[in-house]
């Protein structure tokens, strides 16, 4: 049997992770405990619903609404009409959009195109690069990082923590040990701003304060409840007769800390940005993720979901956000983001443990 060229297997991993994705492999028995938080009813908002601002600043770029199309993917043929449209729905409605892991596009200079047509489409969009802690550790060197960040001129570097994503991957590379001095360095020395990201297990009170000594720009904290890595994995280690992988991805499908939980106890550890992430779904769970101490959130699948079909589907989906986003500013009484960060909310159980009784 003839031996795979890396970039067409990184290229033939990355469209399953997008055809696994649409199948829907979100946690399957937990949840974001989205549920537990109750937003406080205003019977008199004081606020004609035409004249609500949802605009933001955020990393220095104006945003027309607190929302970013999260970092997806890139560097498979099947990836450029996807990315082409998601960029084209980011500059219409001047929010933000992360490419994914730009690795492939490093490999070759086909692959790189996917990742192009997104600085082509949204020319003025807050566009931000993609890569994995792993690559890191393993030596990335700082050439091949401006080299992704040219790829699509970018306004910010995502470094993405996926511990979890490489342990259940047949193919997954897991040595962190060298994640945070790379952080901590290239944090120093980019010109533009850091994220860190988790894929969909959160960040925890220790990691959040960790990375808040560091110069990155933002933590997306990418919580539990939505996306599982760990399920698409468990799918492909079956597809490869793995069982050992396959029985891992199983067990820990639904592991990490529900996405509500992690926003609050990073909210509580750091002042840096946030990002909310891991099983937004509609804009009610945007609004609930600002309250509890987010500064923008960030939707991955349901934004995949219509890019695959229509450029019109995806539109619709974006549009039908924003008036649930306003709906909510509105029967709650707040007039812009500001006000939508200090309203009134209650938390209940488990979620009122998870944010109180994180233990040592
Ligand atoms: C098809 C697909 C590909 C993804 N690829 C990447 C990636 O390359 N880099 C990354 O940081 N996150 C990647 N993610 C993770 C998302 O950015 C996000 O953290 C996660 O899916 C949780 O969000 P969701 O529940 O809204 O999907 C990917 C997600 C999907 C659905």
């Amino acid at each position: 049997m003839s031996k795979k060229n890396p970039k067409n297997i990184i290229a033939d991993r990355k469209k399953e992770g997008i055809d696994l994705a649409l199948k829907n492999t979100d946690a399957l028995t937990k949840t974001t405990l989205f549920e537990c938080v109750e937003l406080l009813h205003c019977a008199l908002p004081e606020v004609n619903f035409n004249d609500i601002k949802t605009s933001t600043k955020f990393l220095g770029h104006n945003f027309n609404f607190p929302f970013l199309i999260d970092s997806m993917t890139g560097g498979t043929p099947a990836a450029h009409k996807i990315n082409a449209r998601l960029a084209q729905a980011a500059e219409e409605f001047g929010i933000g959009m992360g490419v994914g892991s730009q690795r492939a596009g490093l490999l070759s200079n086909d692959l790189a195109q996917s990742f192009k047509v997104v600085r082509k489409n949204a020319p003025n969009a807050f566009i931000f690069s993609n890569i994995g802690g792993a690559q890191l550790s393993q030596g990335l060197d700082h050439k091949s990082i401006k080299k992704l960040l040219k790829m699509i001129d970018a306004d910010a570097l995502a470094i993405h923590l996926n511990p979890l994503q490489e342990l259940v991957q047949p193919e997954g590379e897991s040595n962190y040990s060298k994640v945070l001095s790379r952080i901590k360095e290239l944090s120093s020395d980019l010109n533009v701003p850091i994220i860190v990201k988790e894929v969909g297990s959160g960040i925890s009170p220790s990691v959040a304060k960790k990375l808040s000594k560091t110069k990155i720009g933002a933590i997306n904290v990418a919580g539990m409840g939505g996306t599982s890595w760990a399920g698409i994995e468990q799918i492909r280690a079956k597809k490869f007769k793995n069982k050992q992988k396959s029985d891992l991805g199983l067990l820990f499908w639904d592991w990490g800390i529900p996405t509500a939980a992690t926003i609050s106890l990073t909210r509580s550890s750091t002042k840096t940005p946030i990002i909310a992430s891991g099983g937004l779904r509609n804009g009610l769970d945007l609004a609930k993720s600002i309250a509890l101490g987010a500064d923008i959130g960030g939707y991955a699948r349901p934004m995949l979901t219509p890019a695959s079909k229509s450029y019109n589907s995806l539109t619709a989906f974006i549009n039908q956000l924003i008036l649930e986003l306003k709906s909510t500013m509105f029967l709650i009484g707040a007039k812009n983001i500001r006000e939508l960060k200090s309203t009134e909310y209650i938390t209940t159980e488990p979620l009122t443990s998870w944010i109180s009784k994180v233990k040592k």
